[in-house]
Protein backbone atom coordinates (compact mmCIF):
# COMPACT_ATOMS: atom_id res chain seq x y z
CA UNK A 1 0.00 0.00 0.00
CA UNK A 2 1.24 3.48 -0.63
CA UNK A 3 0.84 6.58 0.94
CA UNK A 4 -1.89 7.42 -1.62
CA UNK A 5 -3.87 4.50 -1.89
CA UNK A 6 -3.89 5.17 2.25
CA UNK A 7 -5.39 8.66 2.41
CA UNK A 8 -7.72 7.67 -0.83
CA UNK A 9 -9.36 5.11 1.40
CA UNK A 10 -11.41 8.09 3.70
CA UNK A 11 -15.03 7.44 3.27
CA UNK A 12 -14.27 4.48 1.32
CA UNK A 13 -13.41 1.52 3.54
CA UNK A 14 -11.94 1.45 6.93
CA UNK A 15 -8.40 1.19 7.57
CA UNK A 16 -6.49 -0.99 9.53
CA UNK A 17 -3.69 -0.43 10.98
CA UNK A 18 -1.11 -1.88 13.87
CA UNK A 19 2.60 -1.71 15.29
CA UNK A 20 5.47 -4.14 15.10
CA UNK A 21 8.59 -3.93 15.78
CA UNK A 22 10.30 -6.86 14.16
CA UNK A 23 10.20 -8.95 10.94
CA UNK A 24 8.71 -11.75 12.45
CA UNK A 25 5.41 -10.11 13.79
CA UNK A 26 5.46 -8.13 10.61
CA UNK A 27 5.07 -10.78 8.12
CA UNK A 28 2.03 -12.23 10.64
CA UNK A 29 0.39 -8.91 9.99
CA UNK A 30 0.75 -8.81 6.46
CA UNK A 31 -0.33 -12.59 6.22
CA UNK A 32 -3.75 -11.49 8.27
CA UNK A 33 -4.11 -8.95 5.58
CA UNK A 34 -3.58 -5.61 7.29
CA UNK A 35 -1.79 -3.31 5.29
CA UNK A 36 -0.50 -0.47 7.17
CA UNK A 37 2.22 -0.85 9.81
CA UNK A 38 3.38 1.62 12.59
CA UNK A 39 6.76 0.87 14.23
CA UNK A 40 5.95 3.16 17.10
CA UNK A 41 7.90 4.40 19.67
CA UNK A 42 5.68 2.43 22.05
CA UNK A 43 8.45 -0.09 21.86
CA UNK A 44 10.21 2.02 24.43
CA UNK A 45 7.07 0.10 26.89
CA UNK A 46 6.34 -2.97 25.41
CA UNK A 47 9.65 -4.20 23.86
CA UNK A 48 12.24 -2.31 26.05
CA UNK A 49 9.94 -2.32 29.06
CA UNK A 50 10.34 1.47 30.08
CA UNK A 51 7.96 3.16 31.51
CA UNK A 52 7.35 5.36 28.90
CA UNK A 53 8.18 6.56 25.39
CA UNK A 54 10.59 8.87 26.32
CA UNK A 55 13.88 7.79 26.14
CA UNK A 56 13.80 5.91 22.55
CA UNK A 57 16.09 6.82 20.80
CA UNK A 58 16.75 7.50 17.03
CA UNK A 59 19.06 4.53 16.84
CA UNK A 60 16.96 2.68 18.21
CA UNK A 61 13.90 3.70 15.71
CA UNK A 62 16.23 3.34 12.48
CA UNK A 63 16.81 -0.56 13.90
CA UNK A 64 13.29 -0.98 14.36
CA UNK A 65 12.46 0.42 10.72
CA UNK A 66 15.04 -1.97 9.45
CA UNK A 67 13.70 -4.96 11.07
CA UNK A 68 10.12 -4.21 9.72
CA UNK A 69 10.91 -2.87 6.35
CA UNK A 70 12.82 -6.32 6.13
CA UNK A 71 9.90 -8.58 7.13
CA UNK A 72 7.64 -6.48 4.67
CA UNK A 73 6.28 -7.56 1.27
CA UNK A 74 4.02 -4.75 0.45
CA UNK A 75 2.06 -3.02 3.72
CA UNK A 76 2.58 0.59 4.13
CA UNK A 77 5.41 1.21 6.95
CA UNK A 78 4.83 4.71 8.72
CA UNK A 79 8.00 5.36 11.07
CA UNK A 80 7.44 6.84 14.77
CA UNK A 81 9.92 9.97 15.34
CA UNK A 82 10.89 9.16 18.88
CA UNK A 83 10.61 12.24 21.88
CA UNK A 84 13.73 14.98 21.01
CA UNK A 85 13.99 13.72 17.18
CA UNK A 86 11.90 16.55 15.50
CA UNK A 87 11.06 19.38 18.60
CA UNK A 88 14.53 21.20 18.52
CA UNK A 89 14.55 22.75 14.94
CA UNK A 90 13.01 22.01 11.48
CA UNK A 91 16.75 21.04 10.91
CA UNK A 92 16.81 18.10 12.89
CA UNK A 93 13.15 17.27 12.08
CA UNK A 94 13.97 17.00 8.64
CA UNK A 95 17.62 14.64 8.94
CA UNK A 96 16.40 12.23 11.49
CA UNK A 97 13.10 11.71 8.92
CA UNK A 98 15.71 11.42 6.22
CA UNK A 99 17.34 8.48 8.30
CA UNK A 100 13.60 6.56 8.97
CA UNK A 101 12.74 7.02 4.91
CA UNK A 102 16.30 5.93 4.20
CA UNK A 103 15.83 2.72 6.70
CA UNK A 104 12.74 2.04 4.28
CA UNK A 105 9.59 3.92 5.92
CA UNK A 106 7.70 4.91 3.22
CA UNK A 107 6.25 7.87 5.72
CA UNK A 108 7.10 9.24 9.69
CA UNK A 109 4.70 9.96 12.16
CA UNK A 110 4.64 13.12 15.06
CA UNK A 111 3.35 14.26 17.87
CA UNK A 112 1.33 17.33 18.30
CA UNK A 113 -0.57 20.76 16.86
CA UNK A 114 1.27 23.98 17.24
CA UNK A 115 5.13 23.82 16.45
CA UNK A 116 5.27 20.90 15.00
CA UNK A 117 2.90 22.45 12.17
CA UNK A 118 6.11 23.99 10.39
CA UNK A 119 7.63 20.52 10.60
CA UNK A 120 5.06 18.74 8.76
CA UNK A 121 5.29 20.91 5.92
CA UNK A 122 8.76 21.16 5.32
CA UNK A 123 9.06 17.53 5.59
CA UNK A 124 5.95 17.28 2.83
CA UNK A 125 7.62 19.77 0.79
CA UNK A 126 11.25 17.38 0.89
CA UNK A 127 9.04 14.31 -0.46
CA UNK A 128 8.82 12.62 3.09
CA UNK A 129 4.85 12.22 3.75
CA UNK A 130 4.02 12.97 7.68
CA UNK A 131 1.11 11.15 9.13
CA UNK A 132 0.22 13.37 12.66
CA UNK A 133 -1.07 12.50 16.18
CA UNK A 134 -3.33 14.63 18.28
CA UNK A 135 -5.35 14.04 21.51
CA UNK A 136 -2.96 11.91 24.48
CA UNK A 137 0.34 12.32 22.77
CA UNK A 138 2.50 10.03 24.84
CA UNK A 139 5.92 12.02 24.50
CA UNK A 140 3.87 14.87 26.46
CA UNK A 141 2.77 12.26 29.29
CA UNK A 142 4.73 14.96 32.19
CA UNK A 143 2.85 17.77 30.71
CA UNK A 144 -0.36 15.56 30.55
CA UNK A 145 0.37 14.50 34.04
CA UNK A 146 -0.89 10.85 33.19
CA UNK A 147 -2.44 8.49 30.64
CA UNK A 148 -5.53 10.29 30.17
CA UNK A 149 -8.06 11.33 27.98
CA UNK A 150 -7.65 14.61 26.49
CA UNK A 151 -10.06 16.94 24.68
CA UNK A 152 -13.10 16.69 27.03
CA UNK A 153 -12.84 20.79 27.77
CA UNK A 154 -14.33 22.75 25.08
CA UNK A 155 -11.28 24.82 25.20
CA UNK A 156 -8.57 22.07 24.56
CA UNK A 157 -11.50 20.46 22.13
CA UNK A 158 -11.44 23.26 19.85
CA UNK A 159 -7.38 23.62 20.10
CA UNK A 160 -7.21 20.23 19.00
CA UNK A 161 -9.50 20.86 15.93
CA UNK A 162 -7.95 24.16 15.16
CA UNK A 163 -4.52 21.95 15.11
CA UNK A 164 -6.06 19.30 13.44
CA UNK A 165 -7.16 21.63 9.86
CA UNK A 166 -3.44 23.18 10.64
CA UNK A 167 -1.82 19.39 10.06
CA UNK A 168 -3.97 19.20 6.99
CA UNK A 169 -2.94 22.39 5.45
CA UNK A 170 0.70 21.89 5.85
CA UNK A 171 0.55 18.36 4.33
CA UNK A 172 0.22 15.57 6.65
CA UNK A 173 -1.40 12.60 5.19
CA UNK A 174 -3.39 10.93 7.90
CA UNK A 175 -3.94 11.94 11.33
CA UNK A 176 -3.84 9.69 14.59
CA UNK A 177 -6.42 10.60 17.24
CA UNK A 178 -5.46 9.22 20.77
CA UNK A 179 -7.69 8.87 23.90
CA UNK A 180 -10.32 11.78 23.02
CA UNK A 181 -14.08 11.82 23.20
CA UNK A 182 -15.82 10.51 20.47
CA UNK A 183 -17.78 13.42 19.87
CA UNK A 184 -14.68 15.08 19.45
CA UNK A 185 -12.94 12.08 16.85
CA UNK A 186 -16.30 12.35 14.88
CA UNK A 187 -16.09 16.19 14.65
CA UNK A 188 -12.43 15.87 13.48
CA UNK A 189 -13.27 13.22 10.89
CA UNK A 190 -15.69 15.21 9.37
CA UNK A 191 -13.60 18.76 9.20
CA UNK A 192 -10.35 17.13 7.31
CA UNK A 193 -10.51 15.45 4.50
CA UNK A 194 -7.42 13.38 5.30
CA UNK A 195 -7.87 9.87 7.08
CA UNK A 196 -8.37 9.76 10.89
CA UNK A 197 -6.62 6.80 12.73
CA UNK A 198 -8.23 6.41 15.99
CA UNK A 199 -6.89 4.59 19.07
CA UNK A 200 -9.76 4.84 22.20
CA UNK A 201 -11.15 7.53 19.90
CA UNK A 202 -14.53 5.94 19.10
CA UNK A 203 -16.40 4.34 15.68
CA UNK A 204 -16.18 7.35 13.78
CA UNK A 205 -12.71 7.41 12.60
CA UNK A 206 -11.65 7.00 9.28
CA UNK A 207 -9.76 3.55 10.69
CA UNK A 208 -8.32 2.07 13.72
CA UNK A 209 -4.90 1.47 15.12
CA UNK A 210 -3.90 -1.01 18.04
CA UNK A 211 -0.21 -1.65 19.42
CA UNK A 212 0.40 -5.47 18.69
CA UNK A 213 1.21 -6.71 21.87
CA UNK A 214 -1.96 -5.12 23.39
CA UNK A 215 -4.29 -6.94 20.79
CA UNK A 216 -2.43 -10.03 20.75
CA UNK A 217 -2.89 -10.28 24.80
CA UNK A 218 0.92 -10.24 24.94
CA UNK A 219 1.23 -7.38 27.13
CA UNK A 220 -0.88 -7.11 30.21
CA UNK A 221 1.20 -4.82 32.75
CA UNK A 222 -1.09 -2.02 31.62
CA UNK A 223 -4.07 -2.16 29.84
CA UNK A 224 -6.00 0.81 28.88
CA UNK A 225 -9.62 1.08 28.20
CA UNK A 226 -9.58 1.13 24.71
CA UNK A 227 -7.17 -1.56 24.16
CA UNK A 228 -9.33 -4.79 23.43
CA UNK A 229 -7.55 -8.23 23.06
CA UNK A 230 -8.37 -10.34 20.61
CA UNK A 231 -5.74 -13.57 21.92
CA UNK A 232 -3.96 -14.12 24.93
CA UNK A 233 -0.68 -14.88 24.08
CA UNK A 234 0.76 -14.20 27.11
CA UNK A 235 -1.52 -17.06 28.78
CA UNK A 236 -0.37 -19.44 25.86
CA UNK A 237 3.50 -18.95 26.19
CA UNK A 238 2.85 -19.74 29.80
CA UNK A 239 1.16 -22.58 29.86
CA UNK A 240 3.43 -23.94 27.00
CA UNK A 241 6.58 -22.98 29.08
CA UNK A 242 5.38 -24.25 32.10
CA UNK A 243 4.94 -27.53 30.45
CA UNK A 244 8.43 -27.95 28.46
CA UNK A 245 10.17 -27.41 31.48
CA UNK A 246 7.67 -29.65 33.25
CA UNK A 247 8.82 -32.23 30.42
CA UNK A 248 12.29 -31.87 31.07
CA UNK A 249 12.64 -32.37 34.69
CA UNK A 250 10.11 -35.28 33.93
CA UNK A 251 12.58 -36.45 31.03
CA UNK A 252 9.40 -36.49 29.06
CA UNK A 253 11.25 -34.40 26.58
CA UNK A 254 13.24 -35.09 24.37
CA UNK A 255 11.22 -38.52 23.19
CA UNK A 256 12.48 -40.94 20.57
CA UNK A 257 10.58 -38.63 17.67
CA UNK A 258 12.54 -35.22 18.42
CA UNK A 259 15.73 -37.51 18.76
CA UNK A 260 18.35 -38.23 15.64
CA UNK A 261 19.47 -42.05 14.97
O1 LIG B 1 3.81 4.45 19.40
C1 LIG B 1 2.72 3.97 19.05
O2 LIG B 1 2.53 2.75 19.01
C2 LIG B 1 1.67 4.88 18.66
C3 LIG B 1 0.30 4.32 18.50
C4 LIG B 1 -0.27 3.99 19.80
C5 LIG B 1 -0.58 5.23 17.72
O3 LIG B 1 1.90 6.05 18.52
Amino acid sequence: MTVPEFQQQKKKKKLVVVTAYDALFTRIVEQAGIEAILVGDSLGVVVQGKRDTLSVTMEEMVYHTRLVVQGRQRALVIADMPFMSYQISVERAMQNAGRLIQAGAAAVKVEGGGDVVNRVRALTAAGIPVMGHLGMTPQSVNQFGGYTVQGREAAQAETFLTDAKALEQAGAFSLVLEAVPTALAQSITQAVSIPTIGIGAGPHCDGQVLVLYDLLGLFDEFVPKFVKPYAHLKADALQALRRFKEEVERRKFPTDVESYH
